[in-house]
């Protein structure tokens, strides 16, 4: 075995396994005002971005060759029923509208949820103390439209409500829009991993968790219900989030169905490999090529990760 390994010009030669810039998305987190560019505490090297400064980072993605950017939104108000999710001019819509005049080939992706719009921080309509299903629906099909009609070219709905792919499909076909696809966040795991995004987006929940949403993560056959499931509703793209600590989910989705797959390496992962390099414990430029790498290698067609830009320039 060890012929075809004694030269970096061999290993190449026989890699399995290929990063590209065109199969990454980078997440950005849009915040209000002009000229911001804080820095994310617990995720350095990331920043909360006012609309001007997104602008640029788009920029800087179309040219880096990333498939595209996916967008969040940090609202100017929050309140009980996650209003600016689906204003006309919400912060991610105005973002879109900026970015839609100012990059051509770059893919605008938004994430469509409404726990970083609400007071109380869930993804969904709160009555009683309890995450409404039904209801939240509606709202999330109208935060999609909103989206599409401000420019995005993809919505990726991360609430994890039953029956919302439907709901978005129905409504963005009902309003013409039936060439806009759909990535679903499909195997989203009520996961330790997105502490950082949640002091990112200001969306940890007031009370409670999102157990009684997201997946369990000792699960495995339910992500493959929910993967189906999800399909059978119109989802064009599927994904499984976090990815690292999810490798076999992404495996046997790989294995189970043939629609294009997307793993989220979020921003847990993020902070554990800065946190440890910054130590000087960890080797950092190599574990993330090793990290990424082994997101691919079990079967991820598409790795949204906050490394794509950096990863675009390296490889
Ligand atoms: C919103 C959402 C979350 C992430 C993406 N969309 C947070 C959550 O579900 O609590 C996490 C991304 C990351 O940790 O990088 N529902």
């Amino acid at each position: 075995m060890r012929r075809l390994r004694r030269s970096e010009r061999f290993r190449k030669l026989v890699r399995e396994t290929r990063l590209t810039p065109e199969t990454m998305i980078y997440p950005i987190f849009v915040c209000p005002g002009t000229n911001v560019r804080n820095e994310i505490g617990s995720m350095p090297g990331q920043y909360n971005l006012s609309i001007d400064n997104a602008v640029k980072v788009a920029r800087e993605a179309e040219k880096a060759g990333i498939a595209g950017v996916l967008l969040f939104g940090i609202p100017r108000e929050k309140d009980e029923l996650g209003s600016e999710a689906y204003a006309a001019d919400g912060i991610v819509q105005d973002a879109l509208r900026a970015m839609r005049e100012n990059v051509r080939d770059l893919l605008l992706i938004s994430d469509v949820c409404l726990c970083e719009y609400t007071s109380h921080g869930h993804c969904g309509l709160v009555r009683h103390g309890d995450v409404e299903n039904d209801s939240t629906l509606r709202l999330l099909a109208e935060s999609a439209l909103s989206h599409v009609r401000a420019g995005a070219d993809m919505v990726a709905p991360s609430d994890m409500m039953d029956g919302r792919v439907l709901a978005i499909r129905r409504q963005l076909d009902s309003e013409g829009y039936d060439g806009i696809p759909i990535m679903a966040y499909s195997a989203k795991y009520a996961s330790g991993f997105y502490g950082p995004f949640r002091e990112a987006a200001g969306s940890t929940p007031q009370f409670g968790d999102r157990r009684s949403y997201q997946m369990d993560p000792p699960n495995a056959r339910e992500a493959m219900r929910e993967i189906e499931l999800d399909i059978a509703e119109g989802a064009d793209i599927v994904m499984v989030k976090p990815a690292l600590a999810y490798l076999d989910i992404i495996a046997r989705a790989r294995e189970s169905f043939d629609v294009p797959l997307a793993a989220y390496q979020v921003s847990g992962e993020y902070a554990m490999i800065e946190a440890a390099s910054r130590a000087g414990w960890i080797e950092r430029d190599r574990i993330i090529m090793e990290a990424t790498t082994a997101i691919k290698r079990a079967g991820a067609d598409i790795i949204i990760t906050y490394y794509a830009l950096e990863l675009a320039g390296r490889l």
